[in-house]
């Protein structure tokens, strides 16, 4: 059923599963706000500016209901997840079925009928609700694998919207996505999008592969074509497939690690260390993906070897609480604090602990300060649709020093070739890939970082969503 258009709709709407900010309500029942950090804030800051801007999201709260509300200029429009939605669409179909299916199936994915009930509900409230902020012919920029059933609802209610989509994680193989039972309904959600956007050529070209394998459409190259069935009159609708690898705000973030406090502060980290000799440093969501066990495995064996030495290495392993009502979350946290309990038990001394292990989230300026303090940067994910660590660590290093360790199962190691790769399921490959990073001279350091900050700062989280949008604006509808 078409929706009305609204008489005063926004040009341009964003559609997450969280809006940029943390929304809670105080004593007073008056909501208060916090922004959140995140890269796709600072994407859409240009384009929100320019044109009248909506974000449509959930404020982070269960069953909170809000008027919308302005923050800078864009007009911010809560949607109501319940508890039980957070259970089962949340924390079941997005995180516990979509989530490990689309990263190579590290963890066995759940497959429950009440969760895709629940995920199909959701996604209809997030497509009313941008149904109801677009003014005619605007577009609709939808975000991530919470929201695929986005794009085809929402043109059943307003075919005059321009509608992209750019999802944020890997998409998998046609032999893994073949396992999802509503496989079909997810394909035909997302294609309901003109432009659907991954981050690596590869993922691209595996949901073409699968649009072809699954469904009786016509493919070629980037571009899938619709309506083309017995019976429809007039041209076929084109969804374009492509890759935009996303970025950060490099700029900002190189701006930031020269700053005096930042830059007094890593000292002070390395201090309050010790002084290490080696200061190595893993920064992630405390998720199955990032291969933390492996990693930690792998510098623990590197001091039973000898190869270094605990007394003058250090490890800050930084995981931030995620997701904690998921089971293999929680497993995950265990299975790393046992880990990490060990090798501090065997190799650590009154005073120091081999490795600094902080189930924390720190503000941007502490994350600055450590990434200036380290020396190598271990970003050893199994799978990771792009790893922005690894290119917060890249834009901090205008010194021109340290070294990245990248898996090559990151979509950021297509960019980043100055970093030192591992396949992170081989250890002996990676404790020498760390071996090598610690030693490596400073001449090689420098070649290296200064190729990777060409990378990163040559391509910021703006010319990410300009690209994107762009041809968005490009496909023929
Ligand atoms: C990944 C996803 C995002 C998600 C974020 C944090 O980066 O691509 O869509 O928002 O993780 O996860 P959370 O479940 O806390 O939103």
């Amino acid at each position: 059923m078409p929706s009305d258009v609204p008489a005063h709709g926004y040009d341009f709407v964003v559609v997450a599963n969280r809006l940029p900010v943390d929304v809670s309500l105080g004593d007073d029942g008056e909501p208060t706000w916090t922004r959140s950090p995140g890269g796709l804030v600072t994407a859409l800051a240009p384009v929100m500016a320019s044109t009248s801007g909506a974000w449509v999201g959930w404020g982070g709260s269960p069953d909170l209901e809000l008027e919308p509300f302005d923050v800078d200029g864009t007009e911010l429009i809560p949607v109501v997840l319940t508890e039980d939605d957070l259970e089962k669409f949340y924390e079941g179909f997005s995180n516990d079925t979509l989530w490990p299916l689309y990263h190579d199936v590290i963890e066995p994915p759940a497959f429950h009928r009440q969760w895709w009930d629940s995920y199909q509900k959701v996604n209809r409230r997030f497509a009313q609700a941008a149904a109801d902020q677009a003014a005619r012919g605007a577009t609709v920029w939808v975000h991530d694998y919470q929201l695929q059933l986005v794009p085809k609802l929402l043109r059943e209610l307003r075919p005059d919207l321009r509608i992209g989509y750019f999802h944020h994680i890997p998409f998998p193989p046609l032999e893994l996505f073949a396992q999802l039972p509503w496989r079909v309904q997810v394909i035909e959600g997302l294609l309901g999008a003109d432009l659907v956007g991954f981050q690596r050529a590869g993922d691209a070209a595996n949901f073409v592969r699968v649009v072809r394998r699954l469904t009786d459409l016509t493919t070629r190259g980037q571009m899938v074509t619709l309506n083309e069935e017995e019976g429809h009159t007039g041209p076929g609708r084109h969804v374009r497939a492509a890759a935009f690898p996303i970025s950060i705000d490099s700029h900002a973030f190189d701006q930031l690690a020269r700053t005096d406090d930042v830059r007094e502060r890593a000292l002070q980290i390395r201090r309050e260390l010790g002084d290490p000799e080696f200061l190595l440093l893993g920064v992630d969501r405390l998720d199955y993906t990032k291969g933390i066990r492996h990693r930690i495995k792998a510098y623990g064996e590197l001091l039973l070897d000898g190869r270094l030495s605990p007394q003058s290495t250090t490890l800050v392993q930084v995981a931030s609480p995620s997701r904690e009502n998921v089971g293999a979350y929680q497993q995950l946290r265990d299975d790393v604090e046992l880990l990490v309990g060990r090798i501090n038990g065997d190799y650590g001394q009154v005073g120091h602990a081999p490795v600094q292990y902080l189930h924390q989230s720190f503000p941007m300026e502490e994350m600055a300060a450590l990434y200036l303090a380290a020396d190598v940067m271990l970003v050893t994910a199994l799978r990771d649709g792009m790893n922005l660590v690894a290119k917060e660590y890249v834009a901090a290093r205008s010194d021109d020093r340290g070294a990245l360790v990248l898996s090559e199962f990151t979509g950021a190691a297509d960019e980043l070739t100055g970093s030192v790769l591992v396949n992170p399921h081989d250890i002996d490959g990676m404790k020498d890939a760390i071996t090598y990073a610690v030693h490596m001279d400073a001449r090689e350091s420098r070649k290296r970082m200064r190729r990777l900050r060409r990378r990163v700062l040559g391509h910021d989280v703006v010319a990410w969503s300009e690209d994107f949008l762009a041809a968005l604006n490009a496909v023929p509808v």
